[in-house]
């Protein structure tokens, strides 16, 4: 049985779909909690009427980034994580608690990595002109959004798109994919080797037809 962390800073809308998959397909794992850094996180109230455990570690209780680390590591630990899921977590990290978690803590990122990296990814997107975009799940290691691609979803970018509607069309595949990971993961699909590479089953990786 696996236990799963996530942490989330805002809406929540990637944490709902993963809640909702985990309730549908009955996964062997345990949701333990859902963590913010924000308190005023909208996600928060969706956890707790589907019962599950609420914190809030509030960034603004600490002095600086080192010691929020710190904080938020010791009440992650408190569930034992077999996964930690940063679902729209948006605070920088630093290289001690990364590599704290490393091949079990996986982020989800609005472009298809390694291109369109930091925030504004989808205004990016458009001002490079590419004729496709989409949303990437990585491991997390120190290099921001650098870390081993896991699965990748594609959309493509139309004539009349802007910002706004392209965002849309990517939190949709969102929403499949990040549900569709972290399942992997709870059948143990998803490894991340010595090499510090993700390595997927062979069904999984066949399977990306999206
Ligand atoms: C999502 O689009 C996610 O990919 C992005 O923030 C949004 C969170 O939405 N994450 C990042 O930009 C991380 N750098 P949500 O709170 O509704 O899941």
């Amino acid at each position: 049985m696996k236990n799963i962390v996530i942490l989330i800073s805002g809406r929540g809308s990637n944490m709902e779909a993963i809640v909702r998959a985990f309730r549908r397909e009955k996964w062997a794992a345990r949701l333990c909690a859902v963590i913010s850094n924000r308190a005023d996180a909208a996600g928060l109230a969706f956890a707790e009427k589907e019962g599950i455990l609420t914190r809030v570690v509030s960034h603004k209780d600490y002095p600086d980034r080192q010691s929020y680390d710190v904080a938020l590591q010791k009440a992650i630990d408190e569930y034992h994580p077999d996964l930690v899921i940063l679902a729209g977590f948006m605070r920088i990290l630093t290289d001690g608690f990364v590599n704290y978690y490393a091949g079990r803590m996986i982020n989800i990122h609005p472009s298809l990595l390694p291109g369109f990296k930091g925030l504004h990814t989808h205004r990016q997107a458009i001002e490079a002109g590419v004729r496709v975009h989409g949303a990437t799940v990585h491991f997390v290691t120190p290099e921001l959004d650098g870390g081993p691609i896991i699965a990748q979803a594609v959309v493509p970018v139309l004539p009349d798109d802007d910002e706004d509607s392209l965002a849309d069309r990517v939190l949709e595949q969102e929403h499949r994919l990040y549900p569709r990971v972290v399942g992997w993961f709870v059948e143990d699909k998803v490894a991340y080797t010595r090499d510090g590479k993700a390595r997927l089953a062979e069904d999984v990786a066949a399977s990306l037809d999206f």
